[in-house]
This record gives structure tokens, C-alpha cells and sequence, in this order.
């Protein structure tokens, strides 16, 4: 008979697996997504250290950020791939769809716990008008909020189909804009003092082994990574 810690090495593989095929599969659909959810991760791991996390916190935010866009999965690739910045407002509703595909996707795996929520909540905004609940600032878990100033940097500072990658400079005045309504300023003014000090990720491929061990270091599968 198996052993309970057979079982749960067993199920915690499965979970792997799975987190490792939804990895493949957003790579086969956009390798932009899957570039830029490199990119966050480590954007959000380093704004968490500095912000004075703990390891495991770190950890966390680092898996929200590879996976807050896995969602866009089940987006068609139209919008994935279009130009245009004023989607309709049926394409804005898919769009709007993808925080709690993605939540959905990852909820069953018990390891990530609060991994989840931070994929659910990374375009809610301090104001209370982000979606998709519209949830007020102390509602938003602080993984969320560093999830979401690390992906809108990257956006700015990276090619995308509709626009040309911006100066950090750039990123920084957006980011401050965003300061009255949706991003949490603090994190914003630390984050800046990162990136100035630390400076930008250049031109990554992203990297299967962070992803690997990420994951596994959370899941208990290996000591500490970071
Ligand atoms: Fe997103």
C-alpha cells in the first residue's frame, strides 16, 4: 500500500505537469505572453524583495507574475495578435475575461494558494475601477499590486504589435500617472528605485528553468531558489 506521502509527491507531480503544459501550451500561442510573463516574474520579484518580503512571498509574486496573463490561453488570436489600441467593446469583454480564466486554470493546484488570487486581481486598480470586480485598494492583495505595476513597465518598455518599446523614462511617467487611481504609489516610487539602481531586462528568452524552479521550489520540491 502507498504510502499518504507517496500520494501527495504523486499529486504534487501531476501538478507540476500540469503547470508545465499550460507553460508549453502559452508558449505554442504567443510567445510575447510568454516572454513577458518572464519578464514580470522577475520585475515582481525583485520590487518584492526590495519592498522586504519574505522568501516565500518572493516566490509567489515571482509565479504570479510567469503566469498572470495564462488566460489569454483561451483568447482568440485575433485580439493576440492585433494592432488596434480601441478593441470593441465585445472584444474588450473577452479580453476583460482573462484574469479569471487564468484563476480558474490554476485554482485546483493547491501548492499556489495565494498564486491565484494574484493572476484574479492584477488589473484591479486603487481606485476601485479596475476589473474584474472592481475591488477597492484594500481588497487588492499586495502581490496583485506588485504583479501589476511590474506588467504595465514591461509593456510600455517592450515592442508590442501596436507600439514600439519605450525608455524606462517613458515607463516611469506612466507609472506615476497611474499613481492617482490605479497603482499603489509607494510601491511605484520603490519599484523606480529598483529598476534606476538594478536596471532593465534586456532582450531575455524566457528561460524554462526559472520556470521549473519556481514552481518546484514552491511546491517543496527543492530549497530555496532566491
Ligand atoms: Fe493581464
Amino acid at each position: 500500500m502507498r504510502s499518504d506521502e507517496q500520494v501527495s509527491n504523486e499529486a504534487r507531480e501531476r501538478h507540476l505537469q500540469t503547470l508545465g503544459e499550460i507553460s508549453a501550451a502559452l508558449e505554442k500561442k504567443d510567445l510575447y505572453t510568454q516572454a513577458h510573463g518572464h519578464r514580470v516574474a522577475l520585475y515582481s520579484m525583485r520590487l518584492a524583495r526590495r519592498l522586504g518580503f519574505s522568501a516565500e512571498e518572493i516566490r509567489n509574486v515571482g509565479i504570479g507574475g510567469l503566469f498572470h496573463d495564462v488566460g489569454k490561453l483561451a483568447m482568440s488570436d485575433h485580439i493576440l495578435a492585433t494592432r488596434e489600441t480601441q478593441l470593441s467593446n465585445e472584444l474588450k469583454q473577452e479580453v476583460q475575461c482573462h484574469p479569471l480564466i487564468g484563476a480558474a486554470l490554476l485554482k485546483n493546484i493547491a501548492f499556489l494558494g495565494p498564486v491565484v488570487d494574484f493572476v484574479l486581481f492584477h488589473h484591479e486598480r486603487e481606485d476601485g475601477k479596475g476589473y474584474p470586480f472592481g475591488l477597492n485598494s484594500a481588497e487588492i492583495p499586495p502581490g496583485a499590486k506588485i504583479v501589476s505595476i511590474a506588467d504595465c513597465f514591461d509593456a510600455v518598455t517592450t515592442d508590442r504589435p501596436y507600439h514600439k518599446g519605450q525608455p524606462a523614462a517613458a515607463a516611469y511617467a506612466v507609472l506615476r500617472e497611474g499613481c492617482h487611481g490605479n497603482f499603489n504609489a509607494i510601491f511605484v516610487e520603490v519599484f523606480i528605485q529598483e529598476i534606476e539602481e538594478g536596471g532593465m531586462i534586456q532582450d531575455i528568452d524566457p528561460d524554462p528553468l526559472l520556470a521549473d524552479e519556481l514552481v518546484r521550489s514552491i511546491a517543496g520540491c527543492s530549497h530555496q531558489v532566491f
